[in-house]
């Protein structure tokens, strides 16, 4: 007998989710959306959810918030997500993760959360102030993907973190109520490798992000295609043609932002598009940039229109979602119960 560490035995899983706070960009799709679609044509059971309940970590209108849980489903639809193969839902329709999220809460550690370099970006100078459920999110995202056992999480960078909290959540309960016995997986992040971190097209070492108060910052995935034309134009770079080597790019992060995007909307390589482009000036680069970029979203766009014209349709999908999540769940979470000692009948 090995003494190695006993191996999960389910079978593979797929979760990942968003928040919905507005419209997605491109580094939403490059970073994030184009995994969850190619895990689902790959044949894993996927499990896509809106992630309705982290929205009310920080200041929000309830009544936007049907609407963007809707308009966010579309998006993922739009990108590829197909509802009839993978279940597409809000979060808060499942209470199991709430449930989960609470017995969890108490085998993470505070020393774990205090660590969580996206609290502390979020939460800014004022901690004080943050909510609770700030400080706990990443709590109810371990809860997320283990009430499905998922095995695999499609994401982008920024969320390597979380991934490695689940992973602590998960053998610390295993450990603590399981007899070391691997219950739950050890989730692993799954990251795009072209498109991991997609920049501001006004500052390169800036994420490309909905919270950026400059829309020029970000393609979002429903511009049209003047709108597209006219942020690349603008965007941010530097007067020196494009280099041959990928080392050229160095300490060029505006250039190697736009030079990345290229690559990951064509399926290239930067050294490929380097190849190509090198020597040539932004002026000679960046419409071609602008025809990948509009050819890639066009059809997601269109499909997102088609799509939230018809809420209640979204609606049934929803709804049928977290029928089907809800079925995973339950006996997920009937495990979890007994194995913390709630009582029921007869316990
Ligand atoms: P958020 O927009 O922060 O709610 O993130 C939703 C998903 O998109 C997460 O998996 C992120 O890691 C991914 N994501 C967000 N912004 C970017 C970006 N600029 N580049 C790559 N991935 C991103
Ligand atoms: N924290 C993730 C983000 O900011 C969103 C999220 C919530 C998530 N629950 C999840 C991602 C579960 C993957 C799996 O993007």
């Amino acid at each position: 007998m090995s003494d190695a560490a006993p191996a999960y035995a389910g079978p593979d899983r797929i979760l990942s989710g968003m928040q919905p706070t507005g419209g997605l960009h491109l580094g939403n799709y490059l970073g994030a959306l184009k995994g969850w679609v190619e895990l689902q044509n790959s044949g894993s059971e996927c499990f896509y959810c809106v992630v309705d309940m982290h929205a009310l970590t920080v200041a929000h209108d309830p009544s936007l918030l049907p609407g963007r849980v809707r308009a966010a489903a579309a998006a993922y639809m739009a990108a590829g997500v197909d509802p009839d193969r993978s279940a597409v839902f809000a979060q808060s329709a499942v209470p199991a993760h709430a449930e989960l999220a609470w017995i969890f809460q108490c085998t993470a550690r505070l020393g774990w959360l205090e660590r969580m370099t996206q609290f502390k970006d979020k939460a800014g100078k004022d901690a004080e102030r943050a909510s609770v459920g700030l400080f706990t999110y990443p709590v109810l995202q371990a809860a997320d993907i283990l009430v499905y056992k998922a095995t695999h999480v499609p994401v982008g960078e920024d969320q390597k973190q979380h991934l490695e909290l689940s992973r602590d959540i998960a053998a610390r309960f295993n450990r603590d109520f399981c007899g070391g016995e691997m219950k739950f997986p050890l989730p692993e992040p799954v990251i795009q490798t072209s498109g991991a971190r997609i920049m501001s097209l006004k500052d390169g070492t800036a994420k490309m992000s909905k919270s950026d108060p400059s829309d020029n910052s970000r393609i979002n995935l429903d511009d049209d295609a003047d709108t597209i034309a006219r942020k690349i134009k603008k965007a941010k770079t530097d007067p020196e043609p494009l280099p041959s080597e990928l080392a050229g790019l160095n300490d060029r992060p505006e250039a190697k932002n736009l030079v990345g995007i290229y690559a990951a909307l064509t399926n290239a390589t930067a050294e490929q598009v380097l190849a190509e482009y090198g020597g040539q000036g932004f002026g000679a680069f960046k419409p071609r940039l602008a025809e990948a970029a509009v050819e890639f979203i066009a059809p997601i766009s269109e499909e997102y229109a088609r799509l939230v014209a018809d809420p209640a349709e979204i609606d049934r999908k929803l709804a049928k979602g977290a029928e089907r999540a809800a079925e995973v769940a339950a006996p997920v979470i009937a495990e979890a119960r007994d194995l913390v000692g709630y009582w029921k009948p007869g316990a």
